[in-house]
Formats: C-alpha cells, structure tokens, sequence
C-alpha cells in the first residue's frame, strides 16, 4: 500500500464542544508524520469547490485546544446521495461530486468528526472507495461502539451546574423547576446531569412516563418539609401512550427537531400537585462553551488515533473509548443504531434506589 501524504479532515452534524480538540490533534499528529492536512469547511460542502478548504499546518490550530464550536465549520442537513448541488462544472449529484473532488484534490483519506448522520454518510463513501476514519461525536453520547463520545461530558457539566441554579430559586420560592435537556431519542444527558445536580424527578425516552406517579413522589417532599423539587425532562421523554413533542417534524433530509415537553410536564404538575411551577430549557446552551478537560482529553486521544488507523490502513472504522483504551470499531458495526440508556444500566438502579422517580 502506498504511503498517504495527504488526507482531509471535515466536521458534520451539531457541532460540539472538543471538535477543535480532535482537529488540533489530527493536524499536529499528522504533521509530525509527513501526512499534510486539508481541513474543509462546513462537513462535505469543503469537497464540492477547491475554495471550500484550506491546508491546516500546526500553526493554525495552535490555541484552538480549548474553544468551543469548530473551525471548519460544520452543518446537519442534506443527504449526499440523495441530492444534486451546483458547482463550477455544472450541476452533478452531490456523492459523485465529494468522490471526483476528493481524488482530484490528492486525498488519500478523510477523517471524518460527526454523529451518527455524519457517520452514516461516511460510511457510505466508505463502501464507494474513499478511505475513512470516523470520530464520535455528540452531546447526546449515544453512538454504539463507545461508551463516551466527546462533548458529552461538557454537555453534562454544563446542565448540572445550571440545574445547582435552579436549586436554589426553586428552594427560596418552594416552586417545582422542570429543566428540559437535549439528548435527542437518548436520556444520558438527563440521566446524568439529573443525578449530578440531585434532582427528584428524572424523565428519560426510554422509560414512558406518568406524571401521576411523579406528582405522589413530589409531594411526598412537601410532607417531610423539603417544599420544593427538580424535575430533569429528556426532550426526547414522553407519557406512557403518548408520542414524543416535537418542535418541527421532519422534512426532506432534514430530521424532526424534538422540544416542548418540560413546559407540557410543567403545566401539568402544576395541576397535579397545586403548587407553583417553572419551566426552563437549557437548549444549544448545552453545546456551546469551552470542553472540560474530560473531553479534551478524549478528543486528542480520538484525534491522534485516527491518525495512527490511517496511517495502518484502517480503513471503514470509528475510534472509539473502551476504559481504558482508544480502539477501532468497524463503522459496519456502529452505523443506523442508537446506544440508549439500558434498564439494567448501574446509574439508574443508583438513582432508584436513592428515591429519584423516573415516572415509571
Ligand atoms: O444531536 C445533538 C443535538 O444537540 C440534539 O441533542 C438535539 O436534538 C439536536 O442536536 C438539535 O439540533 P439543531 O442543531 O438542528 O437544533
């Protein structure tokens, strides 16, 4: 196999915090091997023209270690295969243009940062003969294969302090605080943000819930005198028979956007138990900001991984952690599943035992 001096590196889906992490890693990891580093903008778009990337040396991510969103820009619509796009040469199908520029522009591989939509895709060009290797990445931490995916623990932190806020107002007004989180169809974020910060009610989409059951564990604390309560909704949570709420359904290539259930549980405990509620939703706030060192930590390790299986020729593959290494999984094993919470999963038994209801 000839050896690859040149590789491109794109980053697709949410953004989230430790994508500069990874970049800063390929870029320098790869620079110390001889491999020069293409980054291109906004996910594949940087393959349609060659004014879509740029050649990264370590100079230019120097510093980046520490910021939030990304430098390349990133984007989570659009299906490569099934869309056309305009480009220089005339209008072509989008997966045929990725593919032709990719070879034009001397790339011998792509490191691809995304989530499980970005992963899919590349997957895709995988099984057309681009050599890939895939980086995990979401908030929501929930792509099989690895049992973190960086941002999530940023996400998480960010979520519990914001919920040690909330304590404290709940508390001076004896209000129930229901703070919707993101996650997607997943509840680690609630599961753990809601544990971290000592909530009471923890409501996950993999456990239907009935907020009657909520209500009777709520005012329970008001008997034994703690008068107020936090209740963590998933936006992905929803009532037993009921459906997920939804913010926009989907449409074309682009997915439904899920949100408005904490201020439909807000309401409703407000019936069940007579006492005054409040709503909040912590929204792309949970993105944003700098990485905790957790992640930081973890998106170097990915990025200079990545490195390493495109220097052995691995290629169709996702770095993932498995505590405590950094391994390789076959995206044909990962790609178009979900990791949910399971309910034999220890942080849930914890959290039951301790009182938490989750509505079930
Ligand atoms: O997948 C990450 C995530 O932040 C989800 O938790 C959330 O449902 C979704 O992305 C929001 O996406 P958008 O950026 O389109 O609002």
């Amino acid at each position: 196999m000839p050896s690859i001096t040149r590789i491109g590196v794109l980053t697709g889906g949410g953004d989230a915090p430790g994508l500069n992490a990874v970049i800063r890693a390929v870029v320098k990891t790869a620079s110390n091997s001889g491999i020069e580093c293409i980054g291109l903008e906004d996910s594949f778009d940087g393959l349609i023209e060659p004014d879509r990337s740029r050649i990264l040396t370590p100079r230019d991510v120097t510093g980046i270690l520490r910021f939030g969103g990304t430098i390349l820009g990133t984007k989570n619509t659009g299906n490569p295969f099934s869309s056309d796009v305009a480009t220089s040469e005339g209008t072509k199908r989008y997966s045929d243009r990725v593919i032709e520029m990719f070879h034009k522009m001397g790339l011998g591989a792509l490191v691809v940062i995304g989530g499980d939509g970005t992963l899919e895709i590349a997957y895709e060009f995988g099984k057309r003969g681009i050599p890939i290797v895939g980086v995990p990445k979401t908030i929501d931490n929930d792509i099989v294969g690895t049992t973190n995916c960086f941002g999530f623990d940023t996400a998480v932190a960010f979520a519990t302090d914001a919920i040690d806020r909330l304590h404290t107002t709940a508390e001076a007004h004896k209000r129930i605080l229901v703070v919707e989180v993101m996650g997607r169809y997943a509840g680690w974020i609630a599961l753990h943000a809601g544990v971290g910060g000592g909530a009471d009610a923890i409501l996950i989409p993999e456990i239907p819930f009935d907020l009657s059951i909520v209500a009777a564990r709520l005012r329970d604390r008001d008997l034994w005198g703690a008068k107020f309560s936090i209740v963590v909704v998933a936006e992905g949570a929803y009532p037993k028979g009921g459906r997920q709420s939804l913010l926009e359904a989907a449409h074309g290539t682009t997915a439904e956007r899920l949100g408005g259930i904490g201020a439909q549980v807000c309401e409703a405990l407000a019936g069940f138990t007579g006492k005054e509620t409040r709503s909040v939703v912590l929204g792309h706030l949970q993105r944003g900001g700098a990485p905790t060192s957790f992640d930081r930590v973890l998106a170097t390790r990915f990025g200079g991984k990545a490195v390493e299986l495109v220097k052995q020729g691995q290629f169709s593959t996702m770095v993932a952690f498995d505590p405590p290494d950094i391994v390789a999984r076959q995206l044909a094993d990962v790609v178009g599943k979900t990791k949910t919470v399971p309910m034999d999963s220890d942080l849930l038994r914890t959290a039951k035992a301790l009182g938490v209801t989750f509505g079930d």
